[in-house]
């Protein structure tokens, strides 16, 4: 059940370049929080930004859960500004997250970017509620966007590096990398970054005959299933359902079900 809550600030860290982790207390969201799930803040009191925006649940604590996120506007840019011990009102936990599935030989958790926001508490929900330990693949455009690679390697996941410009780990991308892991029938591919980051990955892991899911993002205006302002196209035969809301059908997809021919690869970060 989605709460609306003002919660206290705990952290609100510079971790990279353009990149902050904060943490709030909200203890309500942390009980039912599952990984890819996502909450819609509330930048600041008043009219501006107009909308919430919307932000996966990074790590899940006890009491309080964490967010990664990228300056990528105004809106993104005022949250890096806020201060711990404000209070910023926050809706959720959203959307149907990651399914934990046993019948996996492997889980193979692909991030391309400020993608892999989601993949530390999705990590920790495969080691700690299955046993299992994901093999992680981070690829970003350069060294300082690659994310998070320490805690995997902490978890004990085989971390494998790629990037656009070959400063850090291998050069070349994430469908490359996750090709050179080479996936099976019996796999699962989890892949969230891009939309052409997702779409070659998915492709990969289509033809391997993986199971392939994606953590999708669209423009969000209520996070409820009401304004329509999140659909993307899908493959459902149903004319009624051609399109699928990305907040309350998602955010979390079988990748054979999206329409990756009709979707605006523009619309990217
Ligand atoms: C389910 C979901 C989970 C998300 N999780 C995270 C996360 O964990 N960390 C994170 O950094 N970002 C995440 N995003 C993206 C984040 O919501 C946007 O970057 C943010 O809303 C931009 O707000 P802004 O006011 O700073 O930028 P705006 O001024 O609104 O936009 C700046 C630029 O970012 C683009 N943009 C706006 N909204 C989105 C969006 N939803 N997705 C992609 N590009 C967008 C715009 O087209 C524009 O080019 C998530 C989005 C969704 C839908
Ligand atoms: S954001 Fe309103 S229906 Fe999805």
């Amino acid at each position: 059940m989605p709460y609306v809550r003002d919660c206290e600030i705990l952290e609100n860290e510079n971790v990279a370049p353009g990149h902050f982790r904060l943490r709030i207390e909200a203890p309500e969201i942390a009980q039912e929080a599952r990984p890819a799930q996502f909450c819609m803040l509330q930048i600041q009191p008043g009219y501006y930004p107009l909308l919430r925006r919307p932000m996966s649940f990074e790590r899940v604590y006890e009491s309080s859960v964490s967010l990664l996120y990228k300056v990528a506007g105004d809106g993104t840019r005022l949250l890096s500004e806020a201060r711990v011990g404000q209070e910023i009102s926050v809706q959720g936990p959203l959307g149907n997250g990651f399914p934990l599935e046993e019948d996996f030989d492997r889980h193979i958790l692909v991030a391309g970017g400020i993608g892999v926001a989601p993949f530390p508490a999705l990590a920790e929900a495969l080691v700690s509620e299955l046993g299992r330990r994901p093999e992680v693949i981070i690829a970003a455009r350069t060294k300082s966007a690659i994310l998070c690679d320490d805690y995997f390697a902490e978890l004990g996941c085989d971390t494998y590096v790629a990037t656009d410009d070959g400063s850090l780990g291998v050069q070349g991308n994430a469908a490359q990398m996750l090709e050179e892991l080479h996936p099976g029938p019996r796999d699962r591919v989890y892949v969230c970054g891009p939309m052409i980051m997702m779409s070659t990955t998915s492709e990969v892991a289509v033809r391997a005959g993986a199971s392939c899911l994606v953590a999708l993002e669209a423009q969000m205006a209520c996070g409820d299933g009401v304004c329509l302002g999140c659909v993307v196209e899908s493959k459902k035969e149903l004319e009624g359902e051609k399109m699928v809301r990305v907040c309350c059908d998602g955010p979390v997809f079988d990748t054979t079900i999206i329409d990756w021919e009709a979707h605006n690869m523009a619309y990217d970060r």
